[in-house]
């Protein structure tokens, strides 16, 4: 893998930046008619409700998930850093994923964790057409975005839209057939990664998937440009370990394009029963 030097980090980030700016204007025409006063009610937007580390300077930015400005350059900034940081676009990403579980698996209900603006879940969605969404986030402003995404194609009737903290989700044991999430343990502080593994895990139904994927492992990790608070911690993780430790079982730890990783495992069902003779 080449490795990147200072001039290389720097041009990658001002052209980073350039295709961000250059996609703005579009942007903020397509979330033009969105009522904020009015879909931010009943979500938390008061900055104690975060997690304390939300506040540090992720990718340089001290607000990045807590101000809806942010929030709407998100799929410009993975528009612009996938293809340049990983050769394969944004759109591959999410639906190679989404390609992971079985076609004909039936996943009533499906939850996505720290779902960001929703491409996620919207591939999902088109994948399984029979399944529902538990859309989440502590972000506000991100949970606005993926629900005008949801709603410009059809979808707003197949998802929910909740404020949920990934460390203590609040669901009842057992209760989704696939917990999904992506990109957001190596902005996780690493005492909550195995806690948020294990959460995961608890609220995955026996029998159900867990899918996940990420970036940042191994050598590619030098090439990271942008300011990426614990990157440090999280670099030094065994996911295949820790995924099992919290409890999955048949994991499939796949490398995808350069430096991007997907996981996917299950939560067996426990046999109950006694084999006593
Ligand atoms: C790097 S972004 C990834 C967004 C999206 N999953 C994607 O792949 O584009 C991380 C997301 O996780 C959210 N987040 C951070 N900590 C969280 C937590 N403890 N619980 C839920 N969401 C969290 C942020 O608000 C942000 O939307």
């Amino acid at each position: 893998m080449p490795r990147w030097n200072a001039q290389d980090k720097q041009v990658y980030r001002t052209e980073v930046i350039r295709r961000i700016n250059a996609a703005m204007p579009l942007v903020m025409q397509e979330y033009a008619s969105i009522n904020w006063v009015e879909e931010l009610k009943g979500y938390h937007t008061d900055h104690e409700y975060y997690p304390d580390y939300i506040h540090a300077p992720i990718h340089g930015v001290t607000d990045a998930y807590t101000n809806p400005q942010s929030c709407l350059a998100w799929d410009a900034a993975m528009d612009a850093i996938i293809p340049l940081s990983h050769n394969v676009s944004c759109q591959q990403l999410r639906e190679k994923m989404a390609e992971l579980i079985p076609e004909d698996t039936s996943l009533e209900t499906v939850l996505e964790l720290g779902a960001g603006t929703g491409d996620g879940a919207l591939a999902l969605a088109r994948r399984f057409p029979q399944s529902t969404f538990r859309i989440t986030d502590v972000s506000p402003y991100m949970l606005v975005i993926s629900k005008h995404k949801f709603n410009k194609v059809g979808f707003s009737e197949r998802a929910l839209f909740e404020q949920v903290d990934a460390r203590h989700t609040g669901y009842p044991d057992n209760s989704f057939a696939l917990v999904t999430s992506s990109l957001l343990l190596h902005e996780t502080p690493k005492e909550w990664i195995p806690k948020i593994l294990k959460e995961m895990y608890r609220i995955t139904k026996p029998g159900g998937w867990v899918l996940y994927t990420d970036t940042y492992r191994g050598e590619y990790a030098l090439n990271a440009s942008f300011q990426e608070p614990w990157l440090d911690d999280f670099i030094h993780f065994n996911f295949e370990y820790e995924f099992a430790k919290a409890g999955f079982t048949e994991l499939n730890y796949i490398r995808y394009a350069v430096g991007l990783w997907y996981m996917v495992g299950r939560k067996l069902v426990v046999c109950q029963g006694n084999f006593a003779k």
